[in-house]
C-alpha cells in the first residue's frame, strides 16, 4: 500500500515528532529529581529497596545517562542539516552514539529488565526490544563502514525507532493515568507494543518516501 502525503505534511509531522521527544527528555530529566539519591516511595522505586544498592543501581544508572543522550543524539544523527553541514560532526557522534547503545544502553536495559515492575512479560519485552537496537545499530555501523548510505539510514531510522519506546511508553502510561487504566497488562502489553508500534510505523514511512527506493546495490 503506498501512502501519498504531501511535503508539508511530512515536514510537519516530523517537528511534531521531534517536539514530543524533546518534551518527554525534559520531563524524564526533571522526573531525575527522585532518584539522585533514591527516593523509595516515588512509583517507579517503591519495593525495590532489598535489592536496588548492587547490581540494579549500577544497570539503573548507567541507563538514566545513556537513555536521554542516545536519543538527544539520535534527534541530532536523523538530522540532514546537520549531517550537511558537519559530516565529520555526524561520523564523530555516530561513533559515540553506536558505544553508548552497545555498551552501555543495551546492557543496563537487559540488567533492568530481569526486575520490571509488572513481570516476566514485560521484562522479557524490554530485553527484546535491547537486543533489537543492538542489532539496528549494529547493522547500521555495517552498512555505513560499507558505504551503504541508504542502508545505514535505514538501520538508524529503526534504531531510533525503539530508542523513541521511552517516548511510546510514557505516552501510554499518561493516557493510562487520565483514562484509568491501571491493569497490570496494560504495563506488560505496553513493554511490547512501546517498540513494535515506533518500528512499523518506519516501515509506513518507507511507504510514504518511495521517491527514494533502496538501489540495487544498496540493498
Ligand atoms: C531499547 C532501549 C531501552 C530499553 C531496552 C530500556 C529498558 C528499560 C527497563 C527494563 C526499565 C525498567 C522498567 C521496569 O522496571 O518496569 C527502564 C526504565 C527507564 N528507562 Fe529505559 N530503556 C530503553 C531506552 C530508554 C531511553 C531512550 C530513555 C530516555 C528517556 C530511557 C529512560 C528510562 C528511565 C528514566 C527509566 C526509569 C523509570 C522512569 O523514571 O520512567 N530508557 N528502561
Amino acid at each position: 500500500m503506498q501512502i501519498t502525503l504531501s511535503h508539508h505534511s511530512i515536514r510537519l509531522l516530523k517537528w511534531l515528532s521531534v517536539l514530543l521527544v524533546v518534551k518527554v527528555i525534559v520531563f524524564t530529566l526533571y522526573s531525575y529529581r527522585n532518584y539522585f539519591p533514591p527516593n523509595f516511595e516515588v512509583p517507579f522505586l517503591l519495593g525495590r529497596q532489598s535489592y536496588f544498592f548492587g547490581q540494579y543501581s549500577w544497570s539503573f544508572y548507567a541507563h538514566l545517562a545513556s537513555g536521554p543522550t542516545t536519543l538527544v543524539l539520535g534527534l541530532i544523527l536523523l538530522s540532514d542539516r546537520f549531517r550537511g553541514r558537519y559530516p565529520h560532526g555526524h561520523r564523530i557522534l555516530g561513533r559515540i552514539q553506536v558505544g553508548m547503545i552497545l555498551f552501555v544502553l543495551v546492557p543496563s536495559g537487559i540488567g533492568m529488565s530481569f526486575y520490571a515492575l509488572t513481570g516476566i512479560l514485560a521484562g522479557v519485552g524490554f530485553a527484546t526490544s535491547a537486543i533489537a537496537t543492538g542489532v539496528c545499530a549494529i547493522l547500521g555501523w555495517r552498512a555505513a563502514v560499507r558505504r551503504k548510505i541508504q542502508t545505514h539510514r535505514l538501520w538508524m531510522l529503526r534504531c531510533f525507532a525503539i530508542l523513541c519506546s521511552a517516548v511510546v511508553i510514557r505516552i501510554i502510561g499518561g493516557m493510562g493515568t487520565v483514562y484509568g487504566w491501571d491493569a497490570p497488562w496494560v504495563y506488560q502489553a505496553s513493554a511490547w507494543i512501546s517498540w513494535l508500534l515506533p518500528l512499523a510505523l518506519v516501515e509506513v514511512h518507507r511507504n510514504i518516501q518511495l521517491v527514494q527506493p533502496l538501489s540495487q546495490s544498496d540493498s
